[in-house]
């Protein structure tokens, strides 16, 4: 099989068009990651060509040894990922201790996986640890409203959780752990993915303060979804804000409770 005829190329592809429909990937703003199942390793490892070559990844990831991904290119804008995956996106395999990677599909050009590749795969390790494998996608975006709370919010867990919370009443559904907040720091590298990684262990979402917004999740639309709500959500902040700086009236602590029972999600007493 073709690697771009793969189903979840595809989805891949519909992602990144997505993501940039809404905005959130001016130039080349945002990347995307996808832990490849092996039975989809099996279909096209015939287009795959195993190389020599092999570069650092620049933090450890042992428990990804061996594993597939499929990994927007740094420079490489969402809008032509589609187009042509084969030059904006690529393929590439982890070592057997975890500290490097080889290409062995797209990337054509000169091109090479994101510069947020750590940070990626260091939340791609916690995720597989902490969900039993099931969690196979991490997406970095940079939604205006969410990058605006940044700069008049306090940067902290907490903050962060209960007023996005209070926005929609959906929202402790959708990301009933809450969501953590990293302080400003230079993008790209080892620092940043442990800075990074802290928070994923406990949160499916991380904001990254006056940058952009990191999500995780099982699939490509269970991903694109969590970012959707937390920019939402964002943006109806934005607007309460705007209009009068304070809620006359909101959702309470006892509201998350007897939502947490109607759904069955656990609502961490913290965020209460
Ligand atoms: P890349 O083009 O290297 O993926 O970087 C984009 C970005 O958003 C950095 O945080
Ligand atoms: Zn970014």
């Amino acid at each position: 099989m073709k690697v771009t005829d793969a189903e979840f190329v595809k989805a891949f592809c519909k992602m990144c068009k997505n993501g940039n429909a809404f905005g959130w990937h001016e130039r080349n703003g945002g990347n995307l990651s996808y832990r490849i199942r092996e039975d989809e390793v099996e279909h096209i490892k015939a287009q795959l060509h195993e190389s020599d070559v092999w570069k650092e990844i620049g933090v450890s990831v042992p428990r990804l040894a061996g594993e597939y991904f499929l990994v927007t290119g740094s420079g490489k804008f969402f809008a032509n990922v589609s187009d042509n995956p084969e030059e904006n996106a690529g393929i590439i395999k982890i070592d057997e201790k975890g500290e490097k990677y080889s290409v062995v599909w797209g990337f054509l050009n000169g091109a090479r996986p994101t510069s947020e590749l750590p940070t990626h795969l260091m939340n791609h390790e916690v995720k597989k640890i902490y969900t039993d494998g099931r969690y196979r996608v991490i997406y970095h975006a940079h939604p205006a409203n969410l990058i605006a709370l940044t700069f008049v919010l306090p940067l902290e867990d907490k903050v962060f959780t209960r007023e996005l919370w209070e926005t929609m009443t959906e929202c402790p559904v959708i990301f009933p752990k809450g969501v953590g907040v990293v302080k400003w720091m230079v993008p790209g590298g080892r620092e940043i993915a442990l800075a990074t990684v802290e928070k994923m262990k406990e949160y499916d979402v991380t904001v990254w303060a006056h940058h952009g917004l990191f999500a995780a999740g099982e699939d490509f639309d269970m991903t694109f979804g969590l970012m959707h709500t937390v920019e939402k959500a964002s943006e109806v902040l934005v607007k309460i804000m705007s209009m009068t700086g304070k809620r006359r009236q909101s959702i309470t602590s006892d509201d998350f409770k007897s939502l947490g029972d109607a759904f069955g999600v656990v609502i961490p007493e913290k965020f209460l």
